[in-house]
């Protein structure tokens, strides 16, 4: 028998594989691929607190083992979320994981205000996305800011508060211990890792931002190698997340210290991707007689 239960900041997932933010919406499109009951958790796309339009087009390009994206957090705002997508996840047996965003403290704040007393599970506070100008990863690369960003949201979140870190800074395991000097319940990381494409007939950048976030299998190293550090360098349970595209990328992010992760990317190779990771990690626990999640977790020195 084995036990995929995990635990984070008090919150139980029945196993430990959750979708990452922004790739896998609130679900709609994906229910009609895989059964969503099965997941751990389901990490929406970024909420704010009004609308926001996103960046102009094109704002996703494919490159060599990944994808770059500048979407810009488009979302329909917080009031849409409580109204249409909380009750439409509320049919499944999964955590509801809020990733919130804003471009300044207030509007965080508002978007938590919003969301406290809702039926939702946690909050995941985004202070690492690349495409905007304000707020995302301006706030999460300087390492006072993000003490001030987590500790203002922390006194009004009701809900467990993960942080989630951007892998664009010299020291990531600096950013995560401001994190948890301000009160952060979990981390999750990485977000993605700016990068460029380049039309060369054109003689134009691909995406109109002319920067965007990459992520995909081939950031898996860097991410698995910051998970390891971070995991060492704080008493926070990490959510990993970069390049996962089957069960044994699972269990390599699991024993560099993860206690959940997150698929992204591959939901857009692979809609089936995330049932395929719960099987695939699975079938690892059984292969190797692995009875609880906790026996392999950071067990890399
Ligand atoms: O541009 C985007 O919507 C990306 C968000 C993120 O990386 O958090």
């Amino acid at each position: 028998m084995i036990n995929t239960k995990v635990n984070i900041a008090g919150v139980e997932l029945k196993n430990p594989v959750m979708t990452a933010s922004g790739t896998f919406g609130s679900g709609r499109e994906y229910s009609e691929f895989i059964d969503i009951n099965k997941l751990g958790a389901v990490v929406v796309k970024g909420v704010a607190d009004k609308p926001w339009n996103g960046n102009p087009s094109p704002r996703i390009a494919e490159v060599y083992g990944g994808m770059l994206n500048s979407v810009g957090l488009q979302n329909p705002g917080v009031d849409y979320f409580i109204k249409e997508d909380i009750p439409f996840l509320r049919q499944f047996d999964t955590k509801i994981i809020v990733n919130i965003c804003g471009h300044t403290i207030e509007e965080y704040i508002n978007v938590i205000k919003a969301l406290n007393g809702k039926d939702i599970d946690m909050l995941e506070l985004n202070i690492s996305c690349p495409n905007v100008s304000e707020g995302g990863m301006a706030f999460g690369t300087d390492c006072s800011m993000v003490e001030r960003v987590v500790s203002e949201a922390k006194k009004y979140a009701d809900k467990p508060l993960i942080v989630k870190l951007s892998p664009n800074v010299t020291d990531i395991t600096a950013i995560a211990k401001a994190a948890e000097n301000g009160g952060a319940d979990a981390l999750s990381l990485i977000n993605t890792l700016t990068g460029m494409k380049i039309d060369i007939y054109r003689r134009k950048p691909v995406l109109a931002n002319k920067i965007g976030g990459m992520s995909g299998p081939a950031v898996k190293p860097i991410a698995v190698r910051m998970v390891y550090q971070v995991s060492k360098a704080v008493k926070l349970p990490v959510i990993g997340m970069g390049g996962i595209l089957n069960g044994e990328d699972a269990v390599e992010f699991i024993m560099a210290g993860a206690t959940a992760v997150s698929v992204g990317t591959a939901n857009f190779i692979n809609p089936f991707a995330t049932e395929q990771v719960i099987d695939g990690l699975e079938e690892y626990m059984k292969k190797y007689n692995v009875s609880e999640v906790s026996e392999i977790r950071g067990i890399i020195e």
